[in-house]
């Protein structure tokens, strides 16, 4: 990548095409409307109220990141989605309880301008859900043909001069790599032969990269994240996120365990616990879905921790995750850390984390932020998987032969000196030493 970067500026208007208009898709389009009417601040927001310090301590040149960069401005997004239920963007989010009665009815008329294309689904990879807006077609191939039909619509209709896709629908069951996912060749059989090695979420990647388009998931499902697709999209060009938004108890874990570790305090177990009832628990109750969540949540502390490296300090950590529905608490889920650390000499000690937090508040922000980088990595150029954006995901895709980046202070660092570099700005190692000179 030759720095800096030529990037074209974003002119005209961006889709965001969502798959699943469920909490966080509605949350993150009501938000975005709201803040544009000014009824609202774009809190959480790295793209809309993230500074970057650029040069030497001294130079006092700290820019908002959306003055730095050239990115799509809010006035210019349009939102499109696709799911299997017909509820617009405005009675998806009253299902979804998020936000508050008064707010969604102050722009109830932009919500419910935005009405769900069919989807492509099968009740196979999503066990819990079932719904009459879903597309019908001989294959599999077919149906991501419809796909890019629905986005070329989209794109003419709204007069759109880019498009994004994020995938924001239920986590599907576990499954893993295979020889149908090897090349873009074995990928094209599959879909023609509707090889059950090919869930949804991979039916619209491959729709969404054939076309060019950047392409991020928010949740854990294999989907983009295989050879066959990274190949195809290095031939078309689109940007790639994911994998699973970093958000409520796991953020927390990759905030607390680099710390441990800083301090090379040892760890001899990291319990977590979760009640949650909206329909993603619902899904998540579902042992096989719960099974793809988990393998994304357990993974943060090994790499994190490096227990090969600290063998007495982490060679023998139990970590258990656990997610229960229980519907009453909607949106605002409870997670439990029981952590026991021990220090000097090997005396225990324990940490306790209660956070009483809002999912979809926390997501929001991210799906915001991914759209307009992802869109950003497009004008500049870069295709394939941006690790720069593993800041915002439990499971980072990264190249093949490297480990994923999980400690968020350093995953912070590589994204605004990819940002520095992109601009051809000097990039902060914090050495410092020129200040002593
Ligand atoms: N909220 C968070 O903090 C968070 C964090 C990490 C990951 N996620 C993941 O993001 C995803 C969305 O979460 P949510 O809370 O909005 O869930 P949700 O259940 O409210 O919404 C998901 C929507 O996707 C739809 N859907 C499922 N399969 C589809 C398909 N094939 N095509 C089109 N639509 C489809 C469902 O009908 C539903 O409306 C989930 O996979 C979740 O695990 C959420």
């Amino acid at each position: 990548m030759k720095n800096p970067q030529k990037i074209a500026e974003p002119t005209g208007k961006l889709g965001i095409l969502l798959v699943g208009l469920g909490a966080v898709s509605t949350t993150t389009i009501a938000g975005v409307i709201a803040i544009r009417r000014g009824l609202a601040k774009p809190i959480g927001s790295l793209t809309q109220m993230g500074t970057i310090r650029l040069g030497k301590r001294t130079e006092g040149r700290s820019p908002l990141i959306r003055d730095f960069v050239p990115l799509a401005g809010l006035k210019d997004i349009v939102f499109g989605a696709w799911d299997i239920f017909e509820d617009t963007a405005y009675d998806a989010a009253k299902t979804a309880g998020v936000l508050d009665k008064d707010l969604l009815d102050q722009i109830r008329p932009e919500m419910e301008a935005i009405k769900p294309m069919s989807a492509v689904f099968d009740r196979r990879y999503v066990k819990r859900l079932d719904g009459p807006n879903v597309k019908k077609g001989t294959n599999k191939k077919e149906l991501a043909e419809q796909l890019i039909e629905d986005m070329r619509r989209f794109k003419k209709e709204n007069n759109c001069d880019r498009l994004v896709m994020i995938w924001c629908g239920s986590t599907e069951v576990y499954l893993t790599e295979s020889a149908a996912h090897a090349s873009i060749g074995n990928l094209e059989k599959a879909l023609e032969a509707s090889d059950d090695n090919v869930p949804s979420s991979m039916i619209y990647a491959y729709a969404a990269i054939k076309e060019g388009i950047p392409y991020a998931n928010a949740a854990p499902n294999l989907s983009a994240d295989i050879p066959a697709l990274l190949e195809l999209a290095d031939d078309t060009g689109s940007p790639l996120a994911g994998k699973d938004l970093k958000t409520g108890q796991t953020w927390m874990k990759t905030v607390v365990a680099p710390g441990i570790k800083a301090r090379l305090l040892g760890v001899h177990g990291w319990y977590s616990t979760n009640i949650l009832g909206n329909r993603d628990g619902e899904v998540l109750d579902d042992p096989e879905s719960f099974k793809t969540k988990e393998e994304s949540k357990k993974s943060v502390l090994d790499y994190i921790l490096q227990p090969k490296l600290y063998p007495d300090l982490y060679g023998k950590l139990d970590h258990v995750v656990r997610i229960n529905y229980y519907p009453p608490r909607g949106d605002n889920k409870e997670g439990w850390d029981n952590i026991d650390i021990f220090g000097w000499l090997g005396y225990p000690m324990q940490l306790k984390i209660n956070f009483l937090c809002r999912d979809s508040i926390l997501a929001a922000p991210i799906v915001l932020d991914t759209a307009l980088f992802l869109d950003l990595a497009r004008r500049a150029n870069m295709s394939g998987i941006q690790e720069w954006l593993s800041f915002y995901y439990k499971s980072p895709m990264h190249a093949k032969g490297l480990y994923p980046e999980h400690d968020l202070f350093i995953q912070l660092m590589k994204l605004k000196n990819t940002l520095r570099f992109m601009r051809g700005e000097e990039l902060i190692t914090h050495l410092g030493l020129e200040y002593y000179d």
